[in-house]
């Protein structure tokens, strides 16, 4: 059995440094509520330093939030501790962030202190968010798939039995007969892309700026707009096992929403990076291959931004609100994501496909698509 004093000097330095690893932000006030301490942690989430956080005033910090003085003046007193959560600390206009905060009281010096433990939860709610937006999508996706499917089956009956009847009518009542082989052949066209795509892919090594060149080419051919490119590429990539064809056909859905919907003369950005550490609906992938699709158009209309990868959703008169849909489902045949953030001047899609973690080989590209800017 060891003496007290002694357990107490072998656990000195662990609860010297303790605070400094902790994840959570630790802060401290004394009976002013002015900041006495704050945990590295907490120095990165308020983005200061603690000789610039000395001193400040909680109140300059919690403004406008269920942290008031008067609450902690009540801590102080009773030593009653509360935890709330769901607080938004506004620090400037750019800088914000969602937690949970608990409030506790405990003496240094002989004097009650506040301790308050703030723990981020904007990341959690985000990916939660995520994963719920892809449910939703997934459910919408098969709705209409399973609608589509239906709509099908008598479409061709329909067709089949057009065709027979045409045998038997005029000549004169021939229109009337082609009339319903053409817009059955057109129903069938829009089912089928209601039903997305429906073969598995087929996975090998690709060079992605490959197929980014690939679509480039596709677009130039009717460059009406006379819309600029500029490609960024991180030429350190290395090949991605993907279908180049879906791929292809995914970024193609983006590139050429962009196209509809900027201006005469303006850019479109295709920008290529390795990224690290990111989730894909909740699964947290270590290496990935980060594909944006930036214009500086309008922006998507804000009423269709939550639903936006919903089959049927379109901001286009003649739009059938398919296409993005449809690249959703590719990116998500190869486990990726395909997200958008979107405000008037700035609409960037971005594709994550992860990337197995192998040795990132150097495949240099040709210098002239590096960075460069071209016209389509
Ligand atoms: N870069 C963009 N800038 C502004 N709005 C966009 C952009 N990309 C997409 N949108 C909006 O999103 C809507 C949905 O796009 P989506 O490709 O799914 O369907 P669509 O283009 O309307 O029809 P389809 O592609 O099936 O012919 C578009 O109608 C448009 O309003
Ligand atoms: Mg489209």
């Amino acid at each position: 059995m060891h003496s007290r004093s002694f357990i107490q000097e072998q656990i000195a330095p662990y609860q010297q440094s303790l605070a400094n690893h902790l994840v959570t932000a630790v802060i401290i006030l004394n009976g002013d509520l002015a900041i006495v301490y704050a945990n590295p942690a907490a120095e990165a989430l308020l983005n200061k330093s603690l000789y610039r956080l000395y001193s400040t005033d909680s109140e300059v910090i919690f403004a406008n939030t269920s942290i008031t003085t008067a609450r902690l003046e009540q801590l102080l007193a009773t030593g009653q501790e509360f935890t709330d959560s769901d607080i938004m600390v506004e620090l400037s206009p750019n800088h914000r962030f969602t937690a949970e905060i608990t409030a506790s009281s405990v003496e240094f010096k002989k004097t009650p202190h506040v301790l308050l433990e703030l723990k981020q939860i904007d990341q959690q709610k985000q990916i939660s968010l995520e994963v719920f937006q892809h449910q939703q999508w997934l459910a919408a996706r098969d709705l209409i798939k399973g609608l589509a499917h239906e709509i099908k089956n008598p479409l061709g009956g329909l067709r089949g039995a057009a065709q027979l009847l045409s045998k038997e009518v005029n000549n004169d009542q021939q229109e009337y007969t082609s009339m319903i082989i053409e817009q059955a052949d057109r129903l069938t066209n829009l089912v089928d892309r209601l039903l997305g795509p429906n073969q598995l892919p087929q996975i090998q090594a690709q060079n992605i700026h490959g197929i980014l060149e690939k679509v480039c080419k596709l677009v130039s051919y009717s460059n009406e707009k006379n819309i600029h490119l500029l490609r960024d590429y991180d030429p350190s990539i290395p090949a991605v096992e993907c279908d180049q064809e879906k791929l292809q056909q995914a970024v193609l859905n983006i590139v050429n929403n962009a196209i509809q919907a900027i201006d005469e003369g303006n850019t479109i950005t295709l920008k290529t990076r390795i990224a690290s550490n990111k989730t894909i609906y909740g699964k947290r992938i270590k290496l990935a291959v980060h594909i944006s699709i930036i214009d500086n158009g309008p922006g998507i209309p804000s009423e269709i931004q939550d639903t936006l990868f919903y089959p049927m959703v379109s901001g286009r008169s003649n739009g059938t609100g398919l296409g993005l849909s449809i690249s959703q489902t590719l990116i998500n045949q190869h486990q990726g994501k395909l997200s958008c953030h979107s405000i008037p001047g700035h609409t960037e899609f971005t594709i994550l496909l992860p990337l197995k973690q192998q040795a990132l080989k150097q495949q240099p590209l040709p210098q002239a698509l590096l960075s460069q800017e071209n016209k389509l």
